[in-house]
């Protein structure tokens, strides 16, 4: 809280703005209470969708890499649903005569999205934080925290399910403690932190051996490392350039 404010602000004015700076945030969420689809905000629970996609077809089995689908995740706050363009480098040449993929050879004849059997337009959204929270997918990424750690073991999923609550404090469980939960080892000098995100998926991929922590968060846990493991303030500030004093401020986010 304390960057908000300048030390000069007197406590009747901190008491203010403390108010007008969360009014906003408060009747937006009400407003977003309401409009929030239930289906949304369940953990666990697949959600239908026009075409049965596998993750663990695609990636676990077939091993395609995460970014080749979700293009945006290490540039942008959005990681990205694929185009069927996508979709039909494969599928214009194999089971193309799928029952299944007719929906994504429909789209892609016709140029109009995806759809349901009854006329539904689009993927059905999976995972979603309320309009006031900020969410950036390639800052996370860059620091190393794993997709899992944040969506469960997707690479087993047949169909795609939400794998964490999302709540504020769970997202701050974290921003406390970063250097007890980021996935990756800071101190490799083979491979960035980013990479090791990937670099997961292709050992499950390969069938290698993980190790404890490696096998914790493929399985979608948080992977918190022992005390004596974790890195001090100074190390986390060289290894992984964190700036660990403004994560746990309001407006980191929300903005
Ligand atoms: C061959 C393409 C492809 C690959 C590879 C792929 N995905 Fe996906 N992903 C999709 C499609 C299509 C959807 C939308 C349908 C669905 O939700 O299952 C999706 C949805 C998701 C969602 C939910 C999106 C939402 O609505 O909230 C997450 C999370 C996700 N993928 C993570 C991953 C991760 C992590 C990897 C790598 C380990 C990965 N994906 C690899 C195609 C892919
Ligand atoms: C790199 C190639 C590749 C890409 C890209 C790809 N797929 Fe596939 N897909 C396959 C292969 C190979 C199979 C068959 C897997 C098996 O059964 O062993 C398959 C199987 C499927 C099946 C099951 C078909 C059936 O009749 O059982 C569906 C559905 C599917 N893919 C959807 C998608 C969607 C949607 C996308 C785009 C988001 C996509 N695939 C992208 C290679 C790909
Ligand atoms: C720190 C937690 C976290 C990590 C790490 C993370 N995600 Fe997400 N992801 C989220 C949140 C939160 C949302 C919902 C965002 C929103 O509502 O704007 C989301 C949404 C998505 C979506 C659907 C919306 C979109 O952005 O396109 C996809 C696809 C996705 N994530 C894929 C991935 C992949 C792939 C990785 C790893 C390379 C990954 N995520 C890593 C938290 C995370
Ligand atoms: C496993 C750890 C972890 C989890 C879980 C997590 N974060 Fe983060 N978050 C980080 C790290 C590490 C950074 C980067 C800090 C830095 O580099 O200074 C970060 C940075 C951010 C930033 C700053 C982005 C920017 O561009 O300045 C936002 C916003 C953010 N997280 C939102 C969220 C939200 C919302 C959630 C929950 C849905 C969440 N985070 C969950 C570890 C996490
Ligand atoms: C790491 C990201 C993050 C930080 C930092 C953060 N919030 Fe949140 N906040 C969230 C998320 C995510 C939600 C949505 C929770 C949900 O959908 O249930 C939320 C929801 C809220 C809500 C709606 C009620 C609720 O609890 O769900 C209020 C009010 C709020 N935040 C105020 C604050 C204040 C005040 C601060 C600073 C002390 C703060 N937030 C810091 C991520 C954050």
């Amino acid at each position: 809280m304390s960057q908000l404010f300048k030390p000069s602000a007197n406590t009747a004015a901190r008491g203010g703005m403390l108010a007008l700076s969360i009014a906003p945030i408060v009747l937006f969420y009400a407003g977003s209470t309401l409009s929030r689809s239930p289906a949304n905000t369940k953990q666990g629970v697949p959600l239908n969708q026009p075409v049965p996609f596998s993750h663990k077809h695609h990636v676990k089995e077939l091993g395609i890499d995460c970014r080749f689908c979700h293009t945006g995740v290490e540039k942008s706050a959005v990681a990205g649903i694929p185009p069927v363009e996508t979709c039909m480098t494969c599928h214009s040449q194999i089971w193309t005569n799928s029952p299944l993929l007719e929906p994504v050879r429909k789209s892609f004849e016709t140029g109009t999205p995806i759809q349901f059997a009854n006329g539904d337009k689009g993927w059905n959204v999976v995972n979603k934080v309320p309009e006031f929270v900020y969410f950036n997918h390639s800052i996370h990424v860059d620091r190393g925290v794993s997709c899992n750690q944040c969506h469960g073991p997707v690479q087993e999923m047949q169909m795609t399910y939400k794998g964490k609550p999302f709540a504020m404090s769970w997202c701050l469980e974290c921003h406390r403690k970063p250097e007890a939960f980021i996935f990756a080892d800071p101190t490799r000098k083979d491979l960035s932190p980013r990479e090791q995100v990937f670099e997961l998926y292709r050992k499950i991929q390969n069938d290698e051996e993980l190790t404890h922590r490696e096998w914790e968060v493929s399985q979608g846990m948080m992977g918190q490392r022992k005390s004596d493991e974790v890195l001090d303030e100074k190390q986390l500030e060289e290894l992984y350039k964190l700036k660990k004093k403004q994560l746990e401020d309001c407006w980191t986010c929300h903005r």
